[in-house]
């Protein structure tokens, strides 16, 4: 088994939901995390839960959509951390609507986000990594990213675009003993699923929920180095 404690993680998006769960998990085995988000609030709450942990916990605001945030919050965040070992690629948006009533500006920035964001932290990353010769990729699409329904074209364009960034680098980068793993969650109970009505707080017993995919991806990187979790599908056992 590979061991975590004393890894160093990056996790987007960790402030709530998905992300703060998987900090949480990260810090429960050891690992120093860096979460980012743009509501400085909530990533200040969750650095102090985290390190009651005992490990080191950082944040920085900015929003993944806008290159040069990226550059600059990154650098300083791998600095702070000393090392990164593991980024989780999970900063994300939702919303549903038609393809015609939905705004330009909102489906544009739902690519913005979900895929362009990606794109520019993994870009930051990756030549740590490449230059330690070792590093897990985790980057969170959705079943929106296996199948389009109606009402979800500019979510699933994202997602959709996210699954094939992220086999593609799976493949430029396993050379490199970067193992990358692409995350197909079905619907999990978090602010993102409540608002847009597909979940709801009061149904833990049947609904997913964060901890759960934590769990996920707590297990694919404890795998012997040797094995790497490419793609994995989280779904409700009886939903
Ligand atoms: N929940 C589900 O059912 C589900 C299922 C499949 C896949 N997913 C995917 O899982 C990921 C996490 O979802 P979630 O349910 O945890 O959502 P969430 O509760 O809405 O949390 C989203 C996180 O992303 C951050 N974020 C959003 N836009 C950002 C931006 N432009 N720049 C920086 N940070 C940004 C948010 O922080 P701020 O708002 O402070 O920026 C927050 O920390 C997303 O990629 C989502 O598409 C979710």
């Amino acid at each position: 088994m590979t061991e975590l404690k004393n890894k160093k993680a990056l996790i987007t998006g960790g402030s709530r939901g998905l992300g703060k769960a998987t900090a949480i998990a990260f810090a429960k085995e050891g690992i120093d995390v860096a979460i980012t988000g743009r509501n400085e609030e909530a990533l200040k709450a969750t650095v102090a839960e985290l390190k009651k942990f005992g490990v080191n916990a950082i944040y920085a605001s900015f929003d993944v959509s806008n290159y040069e945030e990226v550059q600059k919050n990154i650098t300083s965040l791998i600095d702070s951390l000393g090392a990164i070992d593991i980024l989780v690629n999970n900063a994300g948006i939702a919303a549903f609507g038609t393809l015609n009533d939905m705004e330009v500006a909102q489906w544009s920035q739902i690519i913005q986000t979900n895929v362009m964001g990606m794109y520019y932290v993994t870009k930051e990353v990756l030549p740590h990594l490449i230059a330690k010769n070792e590093g897990d990729i985790i980057n969170v699409s959705s079943t929106a990213g296996l199948n389009g329904n109606a009402s979800t074209s500019a979510y699933s364009a994202s997602k959709f675009a996210v699954i094939g960034m992220s086999q593609s680098l799976m493949k430029e980068v396993r050379k490199n003993n970067i193992r990358v793993c692409t995350l197909t969650p079905s619907t999990i109970a978090s602010d993102m699923s409540i608002e847009l009505g597909i979940a709801s707080k009061d149904s833990e017993d049947s609904v997913l929920q964060p901890e759960d995919f934590a769990e996920l991806i707590i297990s694919g990187l404890k795998l012997p180095r040797r094995a790497m979790m490419a793609n994995a599908s989280l779904w409700s056992t009886n939903p």
